[in-house]
């Protein structure tokens, strides 16, 4: 076994390329760290043969030598570094492989590899497991995976400490692992897991991952390392390895340990194979167009790309120069699967991108279980969405958001289904194919000054509402419907005359809201009080506390809403005003519910369902205070419905107008008020 070092004779921190050597410019104990450096290779070389690499003077990190590329049966890939403060050590390594009668194989194209530092053989397997996300590129790994013969499992890097792959994860023999978990994404933990059986996975705890334990060099049963825990030499030992601890701490401050300082010049022998398919690694072109720059389009599209797992190269850029124009970008985006390329694709999507997935034929998998729908299914937005199904493009009918698409039989319309709705035969849309996201051009803010999503303050309160007002005119003139979801805030602000205003002259055309609210209305109505307080002059009436309890008791006592109006025993109130006015109301129920109302639909599956009957074909919503159920509207609400979010609490407004569709506006203010306003800006506009 042979061994790559190169003496530190030119170490120092001089530049800062990781979190380790911040700080720590000019403070490295250069005779200290010779004597580290020493005491460590002479331990290697009891039980290996060293070779040398001259260092070269101006390259201060070329002591750490398993960044010179990696190497197995007598060929190297040479690293290409990502830091072009490290660009200076590629010629004098790659020199250094020529003479000593190692092939060389260049990396295509200019996407950076770091080496053995981001590269490393399970023992005796045709596997390499492969880092990315930081210095080395996901796209070299396909060069990795032909070069040597081995499958290639691409693991991303989410801890900027942990930068190379060899800082948080050693494979061992016998398809062993020693790692640190938490310095990969949540998908790369498990891949790692399908791979490895958790009795041989030693996963380090904090202090030794950043003591560099992960950092080993093995030469047979030896494992070199910076330092361990005796918790963990203990279980190195069960594994039957001799951990030999040679602290490196001057070298740490450049944020490399003892793997870190050598390079396997031989790798245990294995069998190459030849990958079929050659590697999992999946890429795809994926086009942008719009106004990217100014609505942070482009900015959104790349995040996706990186936070999904993926990685993306640049392939054409025109961008608009006014601000009238649109920009032009096309993306060429890697990811280590084809499964995870599914997954960046369709949040792409989800951003407005168009693909070349789209043009193909949907995939579709039948449903075998009531209520479970196939693995790959591919979830819903809020946007309009279209099937392709052969040669044409089918709109899909009750567009919603966290649904599958159900394709019926030939001709028939596909249709957004909830998974707990499915039944054997049902026949899903699986994966991102044939799958085209209508994303909503006026995705950028500015365009209409009017009512953007946007939430308001106090001060603007006034003026927002008059355009609300404005709106929900022209809605009822042309026949459109708004669907009012209220919580009982209303009733206990005072809003209650103010709603019931709304309702008269025509501007609501569904109610939807829980228990409280018609229980407070009742009870308003027939006491004066809203959960024993006295509306009018703001205080507790004596007993009060039983006023609620007694509406509903002669609420059930009539028999429903509807017949206690009818009875005359509820005589004014919003619930009044609906049954007057015939418009529709839908009560769903919660745990906190008292009585309930007859009228309360306790079974939460078909109070989801009435709602969104409901609100299907409205034209607007308004929310007001009312966080579960407005958040349960949202839910079901396709793109290009406005949606008037009012609530005391910002977070509340926030959550809603979040949702990213241009049409949300949030409103911070009491909702008792804003009422009033608003009643009062129809009534003028009225008479
Ligand atoms: N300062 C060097 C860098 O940031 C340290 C390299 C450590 N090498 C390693 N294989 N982890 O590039």
């Amino acid at each position: 076994m042979r061994i790559l070092v190169c003496p530190p004779r030119h170490f120092a921190v001089d530049y800062v390329i990781n979190p380790w050597m911040e700080g720590q410019i000019g403070r490295v104990d250069r005779a200290l760290a010779e004597r580290q450096w020493n005491e460590l290779v002479a331990g290697f070389a009891r039980h290996a043969t060293i070779e040398q690499v001259d260092p070269r003077p101006g390259s201060p990190d070329m002591c750490f030598t398993a960044n010179a590329g990696l190497v197995a049966h007598g060929r190297v890939v040479p690293a290409r570094f990502r830091m072009p403060e490290r660009a200076a050590e590629e010629p004098p390594f790659a020199d250094w492989f020529a003479q000593a009668g190692i092939e060389l194989v260049a990396l295509p194209g200019e996407d950076p590899f770091e080496g053995e530092g981001d590269a490393l053989f399970q023992p005796g397997e045709p596997l390499l497991w492969a880092g990315y996300g930081v210095r080395t590129a996901l796209e070299t790994h396909v060069t990795l995976g032909e070069t040597f013969g081995v499958d290639v499992v691409s693991l991303r890097l989410v801890d900027p400490r942990f930068y190379h792959l060899d800082t948080c994860f050693a494979p061992l023999p016998e398809g062993r692992l020693l790692y640190y978990p938490a310095a990969f994404d949540e998908r790369s933990q498990r891949d790692i897991a399908r791979r490895i059986p958790a009795e041989r996975r030693l996963a380090v705890e904090d202090r030794d991952a950043i003591g560099f334990a992960c950092n080993v060099l093995r030469i047979g049963q030896h494992l070199f390392l910076n330092q361990a825990s005796d918790p963990l030499r203990a279980a190195l030992a069960a594994w039957g390895f001799e951990t030999h601890v040679h602290p490196v701490g001057e070298f740490l401050k450049a944020g490399g340990g003892v793997k870190c300082l050598s390079l396997l010049l031989d790798q245990p022998p294995f069998d190459p194979i030849v990958p079929s398919p050659p590697s999992a690694i999946r890429s795809t072109r994926v086009e942008l167009e719009g106004h990217l720059l100014d609505t942070g389009g482009l900015n959104r599209a790349l995040d996706v790309v990186t936070e999904a797992g993926g990685s993306f190269r640049v392939t054409r850029l025109s961008l608009a120069e006014r601000k009238d124009q649109e920009s032009r970008v096309e993306l060429h985006v890697v990811a280590p699967t084809a499964e995870r390329l599914d997954g960046v694709v369709s949040e792409l999507m989800a951003v407005g991108a168009r693909t070349p997935h789209a043009e193909r034929a949907a995939r579709v998998e039948v449903v075998t279980q009531v209520g479970v729908a196939p693995e790959g299914f591919y979830s819903t937005t809020i946007y309009p969405t279209e099937i392709r199904l052969g040669a044409r493009w089918a709109p899909v009918a009750r567009q919603r958001m966290d649904a599958v698409v159900v394709v019926g039989r030939e001709g028939e319309t596909p249709r957004c289904t909830l998974i707990r709705d499915l039944v054997p035969g049902d026949r899903v849309v699986c994966g991102v194919e044939g799958v085209r996201v209508r994303f909503p051009e006026a995705k950028r803010s500015g365009d209409f000054g009017f009512m953007n999503a946007s939430v308001s303050s106090e001060r603007r309160v006034e003026s927002t509402v008059k355009e609300i007002a404005w709106e929900m005119r022209r809605i009822r003139d042309r026949g459109g419907r708004i669907a009012v979801v209220a919580g009982p805030v209303v009733v206990h602000t005072g809003g209650g005359p103010h709603l019931v205003r709304l309702i008269e002259s025509g501007y609501v055309q569904a109610l939807l809201t829980g228990n409280a609210l018609p229980v407070h209305d009742i009870e308003h109505d027939l006491f004066g009080t809203s959960l024993g307080v006295d509306l009018a002059r703001g205080k507790p009436v004596h007993e009060g506390h039983r006023n609620h309890l007694i509406a509903i008791n002669r609420v059930r006592a009539a028999g429903g809403i509807r017949p206690a109006v009818e009875s005359g025993v509820i005589r004014g109130g919003i619930m009044h005003a609906c049954v007057r006015k015939r418009v529709p109301f839908v009560l769903a129920g919660s745990i906190r519910d008292d009585g309930p109302l007859p009228d309360t639909i306790m079974d939460l599956e078909r109070a989801q369902s009435a709602y969104a009957r409901a609100i299907e074909g409205v034209d607007m919503i308004l929310m007001l205070s009312s966080m579960l159920h407005a958040i349960g509207t949202g839910n079901m609400t396709p793109a290009g419905v406005r949606m008037i979010c009012v609530d005391i609490s910002p977070a509340v407004v926030t959550k809603l107008a979040d949702r990213g569709s241009l049409e949300s506006i949030g409103v911070v203010t009491d909702v008792g008020l804003f009422l009033n306003l608003l009643a009062r800006e129809i009534a003028g506009a009225d008479d």
